[in-house]
Parts: structure tokens; C-alpha cells; sequence
């Protein structure tokens, strides 16, 4: 009988499973033998190495999260693939003379077969947004580019976790799970990761304190009908209310206006003066990527397809899950008031509706 075990590059390590000793592999008497093909099986299904990511795309967003990712120490290998395969070899040579102030790592460009074995692969591939261009009007250019992406990645024997970056990321992410035909918890979107960030930041900015002592979350579509959760906003466990207060920041009606409005408009704002948006993105990408490869079980706002959560059903969106190896475990049942659950289901509306005139010209 052969066993698949063999087959496997010893430096490689994988998800949900044990290294088991050579004796017990072959010890067909107490019947471990049978255990370790079983083991086997989902070793050869589950090819992964769990410190690799490829990033599909390499503009401004893929760039500059390759970069980040190089800083971070999380991998050690990266492969970069982009249709202007000049743009690619270029980005990882120049990324690659970090290297020295960094932690060794390989960064080199691929094409598909290279990233087979990735744990993480991050799609950051399509057109960016023009001044002036909501996320949603990107719709169909984007969902055209993801039909050439994600059956390439479908073809391989991909066991591991597909991010979405690129935008609309909420109909991307949709796009992806469904054309991919991966288990839903390993395709997911950075979502409102980013959002999430700018409103942590503005109200540190704000109250002025760390804006890592702020929780408070950015939910629904990344786009212009997401919500801002304020009901459970807090700040190290005070409500917000109470906190303002304590700062001397009384009027709270209309700076959570003005907030959730700043942060919905950043993207619009940024690219207005400098034409993209990327810095931003890709701290959210490393900090998503670090949840996955730590296994930190991290409640992080990604966009994922919605089981039932305020009646909301077969959209991806916005809402806290935790975030560890195998991708999503589980979605956070986040408290919401009254109007923010109708707006929640108004942002699900809206996507269902984009998905609906998308897949129906499509
Ligand atoms: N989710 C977020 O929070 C967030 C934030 C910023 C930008 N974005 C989105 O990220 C995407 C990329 O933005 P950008 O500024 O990097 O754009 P960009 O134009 O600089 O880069 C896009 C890259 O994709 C490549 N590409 C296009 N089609 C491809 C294909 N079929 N295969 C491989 N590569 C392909 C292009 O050659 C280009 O290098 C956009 O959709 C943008 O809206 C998302």
C-alpha cells in the first residue's frame, strides 16, 4: 500500500494535522495504519505552506501590501503575479532589497502553479477607482477580471484561504466563493477591515487617546451604505457617550454625523488628491494575515456570505467573525440597536441587488 505521507516535502507544515512517527505509520496490527491514510488523505487535499502568500495583482494595492507583508516577518515566501509580468519581476526586485533591514524571505514572480501550495492568496488584481467613481460602478470591469483569476486558482488543488481585496470587494468576495467553489470559510474580504481602522483612528484623533483603545466597528458593504455600530462602541470598555463626556465632547449627534461621514468619504477624499488609495489597505491586509498565520482568533469586520444574522442571507458583507488558520470560525452575533439593523439590511439590499444585475448580465 503506498502512503501519501511520503510524498510530502518534510519542511513543509500543514493544517489540522500531526507529523506521526514512522513506526506508527507502518504498524498495520493496532490498526494505525489506517489512521495515518486517513491523515494522509487530508494531507494531500490540504497541500499548504502555511508561511506562503501569493498577491494576484500588483498595482498600488498589491505593491504596497507586498510590502507590508515583507516587513512583517509573517512569511517566507511571497509570490507576485500580475498580467504586466514586467510589473511583477520589477515589484518583487525592488521589494526584495528590503530584505537585508527585514527577515529572510523569497519574493519572486509566478504565475499559477506557483501559488498551489499558498496558504494565503491575496487578490488585489482590477481596476482601481476613478475620482469621482462610487465602488459599485467598478462592478462589472472587476467581476469580468476575477472570471479570468479565480478558475485559475479553482484548477489547482488550492487548500488554503483566498483573500479579497480588490473592489467592490463585497461582490468580489461573493464572486469569489461562488466561482471558486472553496468552503466558504477560507474565501472572505478584507471588508470593512480598513473602514473599521479610519473610524479608530479618527475617534482616537477625537477624544485623544490610542486609537487602539477604541472598539468600534464599520459593518456592511465597504461602500457608501455601510454603518457605523455605535451602540457598541466603547472606548477600553466605557460606552462612547461616556467617554466624549469625559473629554468635554458633548454634542454626540452630530460628531458621530460628521464621523461616519469622514470615514465613508476617505476613499473619495484620498483619491481626489493623490489618485489611489494603498498605505491603508495594506496594513489592513498584514493584520489580516496575521490573524490567519498566528492563529490569533481575531474579531476582525471581514466580508464574508451571511447565513441568517439579521435575516440577512446569501450576501457577503461586513460583520466581526473571528479569524484564525482555517480562515473564518465563526461570525460575532455584534448587539445592534433598531437603526442599525435596518441599515445593515439596507446595505445587504443594495449588494443583493448589484449581485442580481451583475450575475444577470453576466
Ligand atoms: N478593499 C479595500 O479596502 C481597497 C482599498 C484600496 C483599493 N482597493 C481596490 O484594489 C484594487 C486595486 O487597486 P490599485 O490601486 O492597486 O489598482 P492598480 O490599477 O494600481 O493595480 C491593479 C493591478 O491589477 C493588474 N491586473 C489587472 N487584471 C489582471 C489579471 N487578470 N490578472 C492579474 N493582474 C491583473 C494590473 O496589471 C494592475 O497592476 C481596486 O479594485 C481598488 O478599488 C480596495
Amino acid at each position: 500500500m503506498v502512503c501519501s505521507f511520503t510524498k510530502i516535502p518534510p519542511f513543509y507544515s500543514y493544517y489540522n494535522m500531526k507529523l506521526l512517527p514512522v513506526q506508527q505509520i507502518f504498524s498495520e496490527k493496532s490498526g494505525i495504519l489506517e489512521s495515518v491514510k486517513k491523515e494522509s488523505e487530508v494531507m494531500v487535499m490540504k497541500n499548504v505552506n502555511i508561511r506562503k502568500a501569493a498577491i494576484i495583482g500588483c498595482g498600488f494595492v498589491g505593491s504596497a501590501s507586498a510590502f507590508a507583508l515583507m516587513q512583517s516577518g509573517l512569511f517566507s515566501e511571497m509570490v507576485l503575479i500580475d498580467a504586466d509580468r514586467q510589473k511583477a519581476e520589477g515589484e518583487a526586485l525592488d521589494i526584495s532589497h528590503g530584505l537585508p533591514f527585514a527577515k529572510p524571505m523569497q519574493i519572486y514572480a509566478g504565475d499559477y502553479d506557483d501559488i498551489a501550495d499558498a496558504n494565503v492568496v491575496i487578490v488585489t488584481a482590477g481596476a482601481g477607482q476613478k475620482p469621482g467613481e462610487t465602488r459599485l460602478d467598478l462592478v462589472k470591469k472587476n467581476v469580468a477580471i476575477f472570471g479570468k483569476i479565480i478558475p485559475e486558482i479553482a484548477k489547482l488543488d488550492f487548500g488554503g484561504i483566498l483573500l479579497v481585496v480588490a473592489n467592490p470587494v463585497d461582490v468580489l468576495t461573493y464572486t469569489a466563493a461562488k466561482l471558486s467553489g472553496l468552503p466558504e470559510n477560507r474565501v472572505f474580504g478584507s471588508g470593512t477591515v480598513l473602514d473599521t481602522a479610519r473610524l479608530k483612528y479618527i475617534l482616537g484623533e477625537h477624544l485623544g487617546v490610542d486609537s487602539r483603545s477604541v472598539h468600534a466597528f464599520i459593518l456592511g458593504e465597504h461602500g457608501d451604505s455601510e454603518i457605523a455600530a455605535w451602540s457598541s462602541a466603547n472606548v477600553s470598555g466605557i460606552p462612547l457617550h461616556d467617554f466624549c463626556e469625559m473629554r468635554g465632547h458633548h454634542d454626540h449627534v452630530q460628531a458621530m454625523h460628521d464621523i461616519a461621514e469622514s470615514v465613508k468619504n476617505s476613499a473619495y477624499d484620498i483619491i481626489e488628491k493623490k489618485k489611489a488609495t494603498y498605505y491603508g489597505i495594506a496594513m489592513s491586509v498584514r493584520r489580516i494575515c496575521e490573524a490567519i498565520i498566528l492563529d490569533q482568533k481575531s474579531v476582525l469586520p471581514v466580508s464574508h456570505i451571511q447565513h441568517g444574522a439579521f435575516g440577512i442571507e446569501g450576501v457577503a458583507l461586513s460583520m466581526p467573525a473571528i479569524v484564525g488558520k482555517d480562515g473564518i470560525e465563526a461570525t460575532v452575533p455584534i448587539g445592534l440597536n433598531d437603526a442599525e439593523k435596518a441599515a445593515l439590511q439596507k446595505s445587504a439590499d443594495a449588494l443583493r441587488q448589484v449581485i442580481r444585475d451583475t450575475l444577470s448580465e453576466s
